[in-house]
């Protein structure tokens, strides 16, 4: 009898033992299954987006990795800039829109929209002045630049009106996974001011798997102009929401177009 809670004790700790040694050898796998379970309301990009081999902007992005950050995973650079013109043709984009590409870096987005819109109508912002330099020298060639005539601003504190402009759209791919909340806030308020009155903000963002992922803290958090530690963030949809009620912006979480970042369409 005085044995009987010991062996309950013994077997409990046994099975526990167990379901963790379980859990570690298949946590790869089970968190694999958890992000797909929460996003499987998302359209993900079909695999075939993906060019592996002869992809001559896929050979640009590994020039550019030699060098310098060039934005993202190099495996998927060629495919992630073109998912931002896709995007953005999907929500209205034409060849006459006037488009700002915030924080733009190696002009991963920026090469295809170039090529798309009209001469004088893209602009980018990029704070990491080298990293501009050797995307610009090895995405575009003299010509191009010539006759396309991209403008380009490296102010770190998210003024859009640097242009003295009214954009049609403002594209940040990439960058509310690495702002704050007071960053995102500013950059909001300033699409605000810098947009005609059918400005539209495509932006993409990584939602928290648990409430206490939501990025609280005040700084930038990633690769940038000063600093060369990697990182990322994620910022709560009701978050946002509230943000964009208080300032009568509508918001829309796009289903489509899904690949590691969900977008958001915020217009006014
Ligand atoms: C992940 S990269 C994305 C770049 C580009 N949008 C793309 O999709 O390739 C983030 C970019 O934000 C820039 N950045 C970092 N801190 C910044 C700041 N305070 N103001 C403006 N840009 C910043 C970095 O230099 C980098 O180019």
């Amino acid at each position: 009898m005085a044995s009987y809670p010991s062996t309950r004790w013994l077997l409990l700790s046994k099975s526990f033992n167990e379901g963790m040694r379980i859990y570690h050898k298949y946590k790869f796998i089970l968190k694999k299954l958890i992000k797909r379970l929460r996003n499987f309301k998302y359209k993900s990009v079909r695999s075939d987006f993906i060019i592996s081999n002869g992809d001559p902007i896929q050979k640009k992005g590994e020039l550019i990795d030699k060098e310098i950050f060039n934005g993202g995973p190099t495996h998927n650079f060629s495919a992630i800039g073109r998912l931002c013109l896709i995007t953005l043709l999907k929500v209205g984009i034409t060849p006459d829109s006037r488009v700002l590409d915030i924080d733009c870096g190696a002009l991963r987005g920026g090469y295809w929209l170039i090529h798309f819109l009209n001469p004088n109508r893209y602009f980018g912002i990029e704070s990491n002045k080298k990293m501009l330099e050797v995307g610009r020298k090895i995405m575009l060639d003299k010509e191009t630049l010539e006759y396309k005539k991209p403008q380009f601003d490296h102010n770190a504190n998210f003024d859009f009106s640097v242009f003295n402009q009214k954009f049609d759209f403002i594209l940040a791919r990439s960058i509310w996974t690495h702002a704050s909340k007071r960053q995102i806030q500013e950059m909001i308020d300033e699409f605000i001011a810098n947009t005609s009155s059918k400005g539209v903000f495509l932006t993409s963002y990584i939602k928290p798997y648990f409430k206490e992922q939501d990025y609280k803290g005040d700084e930038w958090v990633g690769k940038s102009h000063h600093s060369d530690t990697p990182g990322i963030v994620f910022h709560s949809l009701p978050w946002i929401e509230k943000e964009c009620t208080k300032r009568s912006l509508k918001l829309i979480e796009l289903k489509f177009d899904y690949f590691d970042q969900i977008w958001l369409y915020i217009s006014k």
